[in-house]
């Protein structure tokens, strides 16, 4: 029976993938890479730099896959998320069962970690559930965003036995959360935290490329540094012609 591996691969730097991903790299006959238009090529870049470095066999074969648009979402957004699926699902279905032999191994290098805010893990279990082909799977976990975020920053993610909520851009634009004083970000293209109440009372961690040449990082009251960010953010974007960022809000206990 075909074997897939969901491996995990860090969220930049080549040197944070585990030693059970490369294991499992050099045991794929296949790797299926998904390609998408909006970052100009960079995370297809960094998997071909991932395989050039830790791959020792050559008689691999990689499957790139073109991912199908997205389209804007509007407010319609898990309506536009869910068609979405169904196109990447009838595409990697059709690549993995012309290009993976029956006992072969294959498998999906997943950015960050494949069981954060990644579809890699829901279409695949969708294309089992069609029943048409039959594949074992594991899921390797990777370094995500989140660890690359507090470590480059050293911080700690949550305050002593505080709780921790990860969010997105969009999530965070109905207020700050109930309940919580750490709140970490992705996905958040509008720089959502300067919308905020309480920009004097709220540390922003913010990291932009982590782990990768490009990396900035920015910390600070939102108050201050809110809009800076967001500058930032605007020139990196328009300098490298896509950006990946993240960030780690924390309300400032008054004691
Ligand atoms: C589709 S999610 C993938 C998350 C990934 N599975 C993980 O574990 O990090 C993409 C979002 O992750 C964050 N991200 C991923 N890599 C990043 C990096 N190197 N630097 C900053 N943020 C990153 C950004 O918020 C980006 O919008």
């Amino acid at each position: 029976v075909r074997e897939l591996n969901l491996i995990g691969i860090g969220a930049g730097d080549p040197e944070d993938l585990t030693m059970k991903a490369v294991k499992a790299l050099n045991r794929s006959d296949v790797l299926f890479f998904p390609s998408k238009k909006a970052d100009g090529g960079a995370l297809l870049r960094a998997r071909y730099e991932i395989c050039r470095r830790f791959v020792e066999r050559e008689d691999q074969r990689i499957v790139e896959i073109d991912d199908p648009e997205r389209g804007a979402s509007g407010y319609d957004h898990l309506g536009t998320v869910e068609r979405w699926y169904d196109l990447r699902l009838a595409a990697w279905e059709e690549a993995v069962g012309t290009h993976l032999g029956d006992e072969e191994v294959g498998a999906f290098l997943v950015w960050g970690d494949p069981t954060l805010y990644d579809g890699t893990l829901r279409v695949l279990e969708a294309v089992r559930a069609r029943g048409t082909l039959d594949f074992e799977m594991e899921v390797l976990p990777g370094i995500s965003a989140v660890q690359a975020l507090a470590a480059s920053h050293k911080v700690t993610l949550n305050q002593i036995g505080g709780s921790l909520l990860i969010t997105t851009g969009r999530e965070l634009k109905q207020g700050w959360p109930v309940g919580v004083s750490d709140v970490v970000v992705m996905l958040d293209p509008h720089c959502s935290f300067n919308e905020l109440d309480e920009q004097v009372s709220t540390m922003i961690y913010w990291g932009a490329f982590l782990g990768m040449p490009e990396q900035i990082l920015v910390s600070g009251l939102i108050a201050e540094c809110g809009e800076g960010i967001e500058r930032a953010r605007a020139r990196a974007r328009e300098r490298h012609g896509w950006i990946f960022d993240t960030y780690l809000l924390r309300r400032v206990r008054h004691r």
